[in-house]
């Protein structure tokens, strides 16, 4: 059916509703490159100040996932689980948790982002294993998925082209921050990517794009209603970002955390919030009957060594030195450290969490431009988070990195992230709620 895209921008803008058919056009020829970014742009923006309602949302977000390809995980044997974080300082969630659910019989098979931003992506944190081939062929994939239950690769370039374009356009366009746009990007990715049941954690604070728990929560409403909306269980955990998550922001140093958590010996708010996701998986996957007994078992593997063992059969089985997971060594390290130390006694009562994000990405860390080269040894271990007390001098944060240059652009920034004050303050739970 024809449309033409002026009448739908003029719709919109007039706070009009799009009917399914008009939204299915539009996303097909913007994606095939029939309607020009100038139209897209005036679109974005009336979505903008106008908003979806749930039905636009839902229709925008199937149109998006049909745009290109879509992943059949229907030869993998079981109920397929996938995990989307939407991003943060020290997110090194799913290199623990991917091997962590495979150790107790969850088939994970995913997809993962390089990223732009503070840190790379779970694809870059991977590469970290020396050899490591985060882009095998689809065929490659699904074996192994059915050969030892787990297996991580790159988003092909043909899943979900329309957010792809739509994407890029709204980072130009100031039209990033809109709740429908971003919960239909996200959702359209993990819909295509085939897995039958979802565990979403939205991050909430100041590392993160929902700054306050009001927000976090529409966007995890939003998301849990769209991938339900489509046929899939979802769940949706709003955890906390107002401080890095664990003590290392930086990929090798982040993937050196994970290996530590599957050994039982991570920091304990990234290790409860690895086991709550994990649990909700299991549960999905129908390994246990409750999140209790998922966490029983998922406790039993971590103890019995078996989790640990499923980090190094993956990382063989992806073409990695599966020696680095006990010889940490064989990671990549930066040349030099630098301690960040306190000027005055007191307590942390605050940490500018995208402020240590950014100063990782000074570091080397992260990459600014898609063409940008990431520095893996590079990063940053907190020894003090918050409501811990701290004396002059002592160290609040160690800094690793390969250029004095660098180092002193981050150094500052570093410190100026840490709030010290003279009384205690409250500390966040990791999990701040559920839906
Ligand atoms: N992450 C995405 O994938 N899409 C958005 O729109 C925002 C964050």
């Amino acid at each position: 059916m024809g449309f033409r895209m002026y009448d739908l921008i003029e719709k919109k803008r007039d706070g009009g509703v799009l009917t399914g058919p008009e939204i299915k056009w539009m996303t097909e020829e913007y994606t095939a490159g029939r309607i020009p970014d100038y139209q897209m742009s005036a679109m974005t923006m009336a979505i903008f100040f106008r908003g979806l309602n749930k039905e636009e949302t839902l229709n925008l977000t199937m149109a998006m996932t049909t745009s290109g390809d879509t992943v059949d995980l229907s030869g993998i044997d079981g109920i397929k689980v996938d995990k989307h974080s939407t991003g943060g300082v020290g997110d090194k969630t799913s290199i623990a948790l991917a091997p962590l659910v495979a150790s107790v019989g969850v088939k994970v098979a995913k997809m993962s982002g390089r990223g732009l931003g503070h840190t790379g992506g779970t694809i870059d944190k991977l590469e970290s294993f020396p050899g490591f081939n985060t882009s095998i062929s689809m065929d490659a994939f699904l074996k192994q998925v059915n050969d030892i239950g787990i297996a991580i690769m790159g988003q092909t370039k043909d899943l979900v082209p329309a957010d792809k374009k739509l994407y890029a356009l709204r980072d130009v366009t100031a039209t990033v921050d809109q709740l429908s746009l971003i919960a239909s990007s996200i959702m359209s990715k993990k819909l295509a990517s085939g897995a039958d049941a979802i565990v979403l954690d939205v991050k909430c604070g100041s590392g993160a794009f929902m700054k306050d728990f009001a927000s976090a929560k529409a966007l995890a409403l939003e998301m849990t209603e769209l991938g339900r909306g489509a046929g899939r269980k979802v769940t949706a955990f709003i955890s906390d970002m107002d401080e890095p998550l664990g003590l290392a922001v930086g990929n090798a140093l982040e993937v050196k955390e994970a290996i530590d958590t599957l050994r039982g010996k991570g920091p304990e708010d990234f290790s409860e919030l690895v086991m709550q996701l994990a649990s909700a998986m299991v549960c999905f996957a129908g390994k246990a009957g409750s999140e209790e007994e998922a966490r029983e078992l998922l406790d039993r593997s971590i103890k019995e060594g078996r989790a640990i063992d499923k980090l190094k059969e993956f990382v063989k089985a992806q073409g990695g030195d599966e020696r680095a997971v006990d010889d940490m060594s064989l990671l990549p390290a930066a040349k030099y450290e630098c301690e960040v130390e306190a000027d005055t006694d007191g307590f942390v009562s605050g940490i500018e969490c995208a402020e240590v994000g950014n100063a990782s990405l000074l570091l080397g860390g992260g990459r600014l431009t898609k063409e940008d080269e990431i520095d893996l040894s590079t990063g940053i271990i907190m020894k003090k988070k918050k409501g811990m007390s701290v004396k002059a001098g002592e160290t609040l944060a160690v800094m690793y990195y390969n250029s004095e240059e660098k180092m002193e652009a981050a150094k500052a920034r570093l410190k100026a992230a840490f709030k010290i004050s003279g009384s205690k303050p409250e500390k966040n739970d990791i999990i701040l709620g559920r839906i």
